[in-house]
C-alpha cells in the first residue's frame, strides 16, 4: 500500500517542524508548499538529508506549486504571518483571511479528500474561513488550538506538582484566545479532578487560578520571549497529534476547533471543543454539560469567535 500524503501548506516555522515530525514518525511522504521561492524546497532537503541518520522512510519535496498537493491525504495549513510581541491573535485578521482564500482554493482545487487542519490565527475564524473558501464538508475540517492549550496547561500543573505530565489530563474548551476555557473540575492528576486536588492540600485555589491564566497566556508569553515571531515546537506536536489520530483511525479523545451544529446549544459554528478524531475526521463532537459559571465563561468565548466571524464578513463580502 502506498504511504499516505500528508500536504504542509506552509513552511515557516511550524511547517517546517510539522514536517521533520511527520517524517521522523513516519506518517507518510511529505510535501511542503509555501509561497516563498526556495524555502520549502530547502527545508525538505535539509530534513530529507536527516533520513539516513534517523532511519526513516518518508520522501519530502519542497514546492510552490499547487498541483503537488495534489491527492494528499492530510493538510495542514500554517500559511500566513505569525503574532509580534504586543500584538493579538486578532490583529492578524485581515492579512491572514486573504491567505486563507488562497489557501482554501488549493485545497478544493486539488486535495478535496485530504483531511483539513488548520493552525493559522486567529485560529477559530481562520478555519470557518478556509472550510467556506475550501467548500470540504465540516466534518474533514477542522483547527488546531485545544490540543496545544491542554497541553500548556498539562504541563504547568505537572511542574507544579511534581508528577509525570503523563498522568495529567487537562480539559480546555472555548476559542483559541484570552477567552479560552479551561475547565479545572474534568482536569485531573491520575484520575483525581483538580478541585480534589486543592481540598488535599496538594495546592492552593490561588496557585491553580495563577495557572489557568498562564495557560491563556501561554502563546504571548512564547511570542514576548521569541520577538521574533511565535511558538512552533509544541503547535506543531499537536496538529500532529491529530494527523496520527486520523491517519491510524485512533478514535482519539482530543479538543479541536470543529464545527458544532447541535452540541452545547451552537448552532453552525466553529470552536474549541472537546472531539473524536479517526477516519471520518471529527467523528463526534462531545456534548457535556456546563455548569452556570462555565455556560458563562463559553458564551463570552462563543461572542468573541463570532464577532471574529463577522469581522471576516465584513472583509470579504463573499463570505457573507
Ligand atoms: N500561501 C502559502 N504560504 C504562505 C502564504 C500564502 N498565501 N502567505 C504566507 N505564507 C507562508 C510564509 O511564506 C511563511 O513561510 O507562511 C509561512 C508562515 O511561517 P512563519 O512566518 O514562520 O509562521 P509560523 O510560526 O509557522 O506560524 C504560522 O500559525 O500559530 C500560527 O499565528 C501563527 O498564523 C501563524 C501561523
Amino acid at each position: 500500500m502506498a504511504r499516505p500524503k500528508i500536504a504542509l501548506i506552509g513552511a515557516g516555522q511550524i511547517g517546517g517542524t510539522l514536517a521533520h515530525l511527520a517524517a521522523i514518525k513516519e506518517l507518510g511522504d511529505v510535501v511542503l508548499f509555501d509561497i516563498a521561492e526556495g524555502t520549502p524546497q530547502g527545508k525538505a532537503l535539509d530534513i530529507a538529508e536527516s533520513g539516513p541518520s534517523e532511519g526513516f522512510d518518508a520522501t519530502l519535496k519542497g514546492t510552490n506549486s499547487y498541483a503537488d498537493i495534489a491527492g494528499a491525504d492530510v493538510c495542514i495549513v500554517t500559511a500566513g504571518v505569525p503574532r509580534k510581541p504586543g500584538m493579538s491573535r486578532d490583529d492578524l485578521l485581515g492579512i491572514n483571511l486573504k491567505v486563507m482564500k488562497s489557501v482554501g482554493e488549493g485545497i478544493r482545487d486539488h486535495a478535496p479528500n485530504a483531511f483539513v487542519i488548520c493552525i493559522t490565527n486567529p485560529l477559530d475564524a481562520m478555519v470557518w474561513a478556509l472550510r467556506e473558501f475550501s467548500g470540504l464538508p465540516h466534518e474533514k475540517v477542522c483547527g488546531m488550538a485545544g490540543v496545544l492549550d491542554s497541553a500548556r496547561f498539562r504541563h504547568f500543573l505537572a511542574v507544579e506538582f511534581g508528577v509525570s505530565m503523563r498522568d495529567v489530563t487537562a480539559f480546555v474548551l472555548g476559542g483559541h484566545g484570552d477567552t479560552m476555557v479551561p475547565l479545572a473540575r474534568y482536569s485531573t492528576v491520575a484520575g483525581i479532578p483538580l478541585p480534589d486536588l486543592v481540598s488535599m492540600g496538594w495546592t492552593t485555589q490561588d496557585k491553580l487560578d495563577a495557572i489557568v491564566q498562564r495557560t491563556r497566556d501561554g502563546g504571548a508569553e512564547i511570542v514576548g520571549l521569541l520577538k521574533t515571531g511565535s511558538a512552533f515546537y509544541a503547535p506543531a506536536t499537536s496538529a500532529i497529534e491529530m494527523a496520527e489520530a486520523y491517519l491510524k483511525d485512533q478514535k482519539r479523545v482530543l479538543p479541536c476547533a470543529a464545527y458544532v451544529d447541535g452540541a452545547l446549544g451552537l448552532k453552525g459554528m466553529y470552536v474549541g471543543v472537546p472531539t473524536v478524531i479517526g477516519a471520518g475526521g471529527i467523528e463526534k463532537v462531545i456534548d457535556i454539560k456546563l455548569t452556570k459559571d462555565e455556560q458563562a465563561m463559553f458564551d463570552h468565548s462563543v461572542n468573541a469567535v463570532k464577532g471574529l466571524v463577522e469581522a471576516c464578513k465584513g472583509i470579504d463580502p463573499s463570505l457573507a
